[in-house]
């Protein structure tokens, strides 16, 4: 027997559980272009991974989608392969960790567009390192929180005011897991990054409500994408692809809920709320019995930041 033919109950096992501990749902193609048809959705993050199986997906049924990302060719060939689908694609290569980026984008939609019905905060940055060999790499903490916070923050306070004024608008936020279960060992810079624009999204969303405005935050856990693939033991663990992960983009599209999650999510959240100790007892036990991915312990050695872009997920 092969190795992978060997495998495949566990890969069978894996999706089952991954649908038990996983939010799913895909709306039809008839309410997706429905919701979507001749509207503006900007997504973050395009380039490959979540934001771009969403994009290609908001392309196929008739959305004029905005790819924004860094890789500029990668961008242009998903625009090349988007408009064979029927879409209209434009694309913004932008560092959403350089403010300067980001004023450049905003200055430039209103010459192609009147607005922008729905954004996709999807661009992330992922690094999971433990904290003794974080010490000398305080740029892991500047780099999550510029692309995880600072500059959807920036993207926000630029397409807002036009949204509020217009009296409608969509943003869909997609989050971790990891912002509302108790914080794990290694995660510092990606958590508290990741917690920081979902709290300014929450807080701000409470007064763009009354402007017509909404929110939606996706709570995923595991994506196997080029963000988790670093960690080895990550492909054993149940998650969703990122073609999953786009279906569940489009759900909050077309339903705008406030929240997708898993359903585990609150009783989590509630037992943390009752008592932290037992958290704090089994995060320091998998801390002492586990380690950081060769990857980023090859990271956290003198080099300079430009060197690595993904040290981990
Ligand atoms: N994968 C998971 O397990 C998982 C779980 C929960 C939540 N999430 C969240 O899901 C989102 C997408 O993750 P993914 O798994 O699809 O990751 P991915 O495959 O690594 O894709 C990340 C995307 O973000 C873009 N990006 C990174 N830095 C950027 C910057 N400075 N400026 C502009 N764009 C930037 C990348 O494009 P360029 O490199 O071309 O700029 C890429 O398109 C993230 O917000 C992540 O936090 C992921």
């Amino acid at each position: 027997m092969t190795e992978s033919r060997a495998l495949l109950p566990l890969a069978a096992a894996s999706r089952i559980l991954s649908r038990a501990i996983n939010p799913s749902g895909r709306p039809s193609e008839r309410r997706l272009r429905q919701a979507v048809e001749g509207k503006v959705v900007l997504v973050t993050g395009a380039s490959r991974g979540i934001g771009e199986a969403s994009a290609r997906k908001l392309a196929a049924a008739g959305a004029c989608v905005l790819l924004v990302a860094r890789s500029r060719e990668r961008l242009d060939d998903l625009k090349a392969q988007y408009s064979e689908l029927g879409g209209t694609v434009h694309t913004y290569p932008v560092d959403l960790s350089e403010p300067e980026s980001i004023d450049a984008l905003a200055a430039r939609l209103p010459e192609h567009h009147e607005h922008v019905d729905v954004i996709v905060n999807n661009a992330g940055k992922s690094i999971r390192r433990s904290i003794e060999r974080s010490y000398r790499r305080f740029h892991d903490f500047e780099r999550t929180i510029g692309v995880n916070y600072l500059g959807p923050v920036k993207l926000m306070l630029a397409l807002l005011p036009s949204m509020r004024a217009r009296g409608d608008g969509h943003i869909v936020n997609v989050s971790t897991i990891g912002v509302r279960v108790p914080p794990a060992p290694r995660w510092a810079a990606y958590q508290a990054s990741k917690s920081a624009f979902d709290v300014f999204l929450r807080s701000a969303a409470a007064e763009a409500a009354a402007d017509g405005v909404t929110i939606s935050s996706i709570y995923l856990g595991l994506v196997h994408s080029e963000m988790s693939a670093p960690t080895p033991i990550f492909r054993y663990v149940p998650g969703l692809t990122p073609d999953q992960a786009g279906d569940l983009v489009c759900k909050a599209i077309v339903d705008r809920p406030s929240v997708i999650s898993p359903w585990w999510a609150g009783a989590v959240e509630l037992g943390a709320a009752v008592s932290r100790r037992p958290w704090e007892l089994a995060a320091g036990l998998y801390s002492r019995l586990s380690e950081d991915t060769e990857s980023a312990a090859a990271a956290s050695e003198d080099r300079p930041a430009e060197e690595r872009v993904t040290e981990g997920s």
